[in-house]
């Protein structure tokens, strides 16, 4: 079966875990990635957090499915010619490098364009134009500078930073965006471009709503679905929230049966207004359904808290899974707070490939996440992280290198 990017051929310079994510998804829509590491080292994280000596680590292989490597050595001259024929050859570069290390490289804009103007030069920086435009940026460098970190945690905690990798993963997601979008645009004008994805634009954009939210604390000066509200006070930036859910809908997370020894038996519970004389029935509560103080989703929002505490109540004689089946029963939307040992062995995300089971030749089985976007004419097959330089020879050729001239670069340290 044909795939979405069937045809498409991506020089994959990433590396860590922001630029990976971004070819990853394009491997899984059918590009040809060829990723292109250090001689002798590869990508540093082949051998960070290793769980097992001498083997590519999860880091790694979860990182880069269905790609090719290449060792290339780009500071020597030969090696040098050899990335001009893979520019040549390639739709899209893929960089994640720190700011200017494609230059000093010598692989310009200008130049790639000269060697290729169809050529689409992406890359993945800490932060766009400005004051910190040359700085080196990590996960939570990004969460902090893009405003998720000043909104997450409690109110009286410090800023907490999120296990979901919005500054990475969610950079490269951006970035996988905007190569379709400039691969597309180019069916129609033929020309290549540069996209940027800034770590720091791609975590904002992710918080969007805070800004949102800076806007009607500016004017003003509260807002009643914040823990802050009624009792507590709001300073001039947006505060962090706790567990509560924005937009008209109050939620908080519930503690449920086994808390007390299970650091995950909660469960999120939202007071969705359309089910709310259902929640008042669930909990044993039906005089909340008339009660002018309780009745309206404005007149329960200064008292949430005793509300939420009611509710616990309930849920706390309930597992998560046993709250989960009766409230969806009644279309009260809740989740429960899911551990990755739980999610690793739920047998519909196994189904879906949402997690699937990979072979490696060196490591043996592991899990990772597979593709998460699933398209009906292009399905995914998620195969093996490849071996550091495992594709050289084979790329060589393609690219029209005999078996001598190989060997030659091979000898001059080249590849
Ligand atoms: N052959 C020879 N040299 C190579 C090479 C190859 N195949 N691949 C990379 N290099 C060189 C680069 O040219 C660079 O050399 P230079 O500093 O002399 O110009 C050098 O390796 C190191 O690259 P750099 O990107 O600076 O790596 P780092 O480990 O020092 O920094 C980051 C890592 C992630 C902080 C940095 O790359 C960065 O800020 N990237 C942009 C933001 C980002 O993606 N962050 C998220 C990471 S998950």
């Amino acid at each position: 079966m044909s795939k979405a990017l069937d045809g498409v051929r991506i020089l994959d310079f990433t590396h860590v875990q922001s630029g990976p994510t971004c070819t990853q998804l394009l491997a899984w829509f059918g590009a040809d990635v060829i990723k292109v590491e250090r001689a002798g080292a590869g990508d540093i994280t082949r051998e960070q957090l290793r769980d097992i000596p001498d083997v590519d680590s999860l880091y790694f292989t979860m990182l880069n499915h269905n790609k090719r490597s290449v060792t290339i050595d780009t500071k020597n001259p030969e090696g040098k010619q050899v990335l001009e024929a893979l520019i040549q050859k390639c739709d899209v570069l893929v960089e994640n490098f720190a700011p200017g290390a494609l230059d000093r490289m010598g692989f310009t804009w200008e130049r790639i364009q000269e060697l290729n103007p169809r050529m689409i030069v992406a890359s993945v920086k800490g932060f766009g134009p400005g004051p910190y435009e040359d700085c080196k940026v990590y996960e939570n460098v990004a969460q902090c500078a893009g405003g998720a970190a000043s909104t997450t945690g409690f109110d009286d905690g410090p800023p907490v930073v999120s296990g979901a990798q919005i500054g990475d993963s969610g950079t490269g997601l951006h970035l996988a965006l905007g190569i379709v979008t400039a691969l597309y645009q180019r069916t129609h004008t033929g020309r290549g471009q540069r996209v940027l994805a800034a770590m720091q634009d791609g975590v904002l954009n992710l918080c969007r709503v805070k800004l949102r939210d800076q806007q009607r604390l500016d004017r003003t000066g509260v807002m009643k679905e914040y823990p802050q509200y009624p009792n507590g006070t709001f300073d001039e930036a947006v505060p962090r929230a706790g567990n509560a859910s924005g937009g008209g809908q109050p939620g908080w997370i519930l503690k449920c049966k086994g808390w007390e020894t299970d650091p995950n038996a909660y469960i999120y519970f939202i007071t969705q207004a359309p089910v709310w004389a259902k929640i008042c029935n669930v909990i044993g509560k039906e005089e909340w359904a008339t009660d002018p103080d309780y009745a309206t989703a404005p007149a329960r929002l200064p008292r949430l808290k005793e509300i939420f505490a009611e509710i616990e109540r309930w849920t706390m004689t309930k597992t998560k899974f046993e709250a989960m089946q009766i409230l969806n029963k009644y279309d009260i939307p809740c989740g429960p707070i899911l551990s990755m040992k739980e999610i690793a062995a739920e047998p519909s995300l196994r189904k879906t490939g949402t997690i699937v089971e990979v072979d490696h030749p060196t490591r043996g089985k592991y899990l990772t996440v597979g593709n998460p976007i699933k398209l009906s004419d292009s399905p995914t097959e998620v195969k093996r992280s490849p071996l550091l330089g495992e594709h050289t020879d084979e790329v060589m050729a393609e690219l029209g290198y005999s078996p001598e001239q190989i060997s030659a670069l091979r000898t001059a340290g080249a590849i």
